[in-house]
């Protein structure tokens, strides 16, 4: 377009009140990350939504002046209409051929254009001069529409207050038996950024890594990523590479991190997500998206101290909910009598604790040896007490079986 100066005609909002402003103004976020495409042509249009776009998070936008040839990495496209151009009901077309959800955004808009618009169903035609009251709510409404049509997987983090308390080892079992119970899309990863060991745990030889995939993440679409993980039927794994925070450049591809997340969240039925480093800056977004903690101890002080500590920091610094928070207490004895379930569940203030038996032969033939799934049917004590940790903390749907009359005597492995 010509150089019209649009913000004299249209009264846009100054693109420096995010800088200036911006900092006050709280952001909001949206229910579901959306990648934006924006085309246009006009520089002050372009800068006037960035300063909108820049006060909400779950969110990326790009611009792009004319119709790109690929749209699958994006969720949304607004189009914006300059009045001197007439190929808007083509771009609307193909657009909509492509099922992509549209936007128009302008002023004053010929009666061919809106006539498109409704045909095609265009999502909603927002005025220039409303961006600033409207971007947010019609975001809102898209990605509501768009959360109705995809699954969208919650993500459990499970976390250790120090390590070596079997987080790695108890996020493995979840996954390989959550997997084996049911047909849904279980997917794991593994942010430990130094010691990752859920390929070994899982026997899955990985040749994709978590630093890739934050590497390309402008060019994968939610298919993309899925296809790209390792995958053992309905179990797909994002594995990490030894040492991969050692690499300072590196690290700057982790603001990616969040972005991915959602991407894997599309598309699955549950996503496990071993932080087995504890809480760490590079992942704490995989933190903040989590909807519930699973929190591995072991029957010791010096562990309960440490959970302790990593539970304040959650609920406190963080702002999670306590409900949100289970605990596991991993190589669990009933011969340590001095620190029982109870003792444990005061002491943490936690409602729910669960148990996972030790058994040394099992871990190492886990790690050393493969044939993890194998290995965990056949251990019957230790297969049971996963059972339970997922039947009880995790939303997917699994068969019902009938009480065995040992169950309804003595119950599963959670105090509560
Ligand atoms: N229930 C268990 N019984 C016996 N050994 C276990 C058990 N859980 C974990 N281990 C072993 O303890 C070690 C540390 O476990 P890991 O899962 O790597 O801990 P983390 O990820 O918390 O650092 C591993 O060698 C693992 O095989
Ligand atoms: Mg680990």
């Amino acid at each position: 377009m010509k150089n019209k100066n649009i913000n004299n005609v249209v009264d846009l909002p100054d693109a420096r009140l995010a800088e200036t402003d911006g900092s006050v103004k709280k952001k909001q976020s949206l229910p579901i990350h959306l990648s934006v495409l924006v085309i246009c042509t006009e520089l002050n249009v372009q800068l006037a939504l960035s300063s909108q776009f820049n006060l909400i998070t779950n969110v990326n936008f790009e611009f792009s002046d004319q119709m790109p040839k690929h749209l699958s990495q994006f969720d949304l496209v607004i189009l914006t209409v300059n009045s001197d151009k007439d190929n808007y009901p083509l771009v609307i077309e193909k657009l909509a051929d492509q099922n992509m959800p549209t936007l128009l955004l302008g002023d004053g808009i010929a009666a061919n254009i809106v006539r498109a618009a409704m045909h095609f169903h265009v999502q909603d035609i927002i005025p220039f001069k409303n961006i600033e009251q409207e971007l947010f709510n019609t975001l809102t409404i898209c990605a509501n529409e768009i959360l109705k049509e995809k699954k969208v997987a919650p993500i459990i983090s499970i976390i250790n207050g120090k390590s070596g308390s079997g987080a790695s080892f108890i996020t493995g079992c979840l996954g390989e038996i959550s997997a084996d119970l049911c047909q849904d899309e279980i997917a794991l990863i593994d942010a430990d950024l130094h010691y990752g060991s859920l390929a070994d745990i899982l026997n899955l030889e990985a040749n994709y890594f978590l630093t890739d995939a934050l590497n390309e993440i402008d060019k994968l679409d939610n298919v993309a990523i899925k296809s790209m993980m390792t995958k053992r039927k309905n179990l797909s794994l994002l594995a990490s590479k030894a040492y991969a925070q050692l690499d300072n450049e590196q690290n700057k591809s982790f603001e990616h991190l969040e972005r991915l997340a959602w991407k894997i969240k599309l598309n699955h039925d549950l996503v496990l997500a071993d932080l087995s480093r504890g809480l760490d800056l590079l992942t704490l977004p995989l933190v903040s998206i989590s909807s519930q903690f699973l929190i591995v101890v072991q029957q010791n002080i010096v562990s309960l101290r440490e959970a302790k500590a990593l539970i304040q920091q959650l609920t406190q610094v963080m702002g999670i909910n306590k409900s949100a928070i289970k605990i596991i207490v991993n190589r669990y004895s009933k011969k340590v009598t001095n620190i029982t379930l109870n003792d444990i569940k005061k002491a943490l203030a936690i409602e729910s604790v669960f148990y996972v038996s030790n058994n040394y032969q099992l871990a190492s033939s886990c790690t050393d040896l493969g044939y993890p799934l194998a290995k965990l049917t056949e251990n019957k004590i230790i297969h049971k007490e996963i059972c339970t940790i997922i039947k009880q903390t995790f939303p997917l749907k699994l068969p019902v079986e009938k009480p065995s009359l040992f169950s309804k005597l003595f119950g599963g492995n959670n105090v509560r």
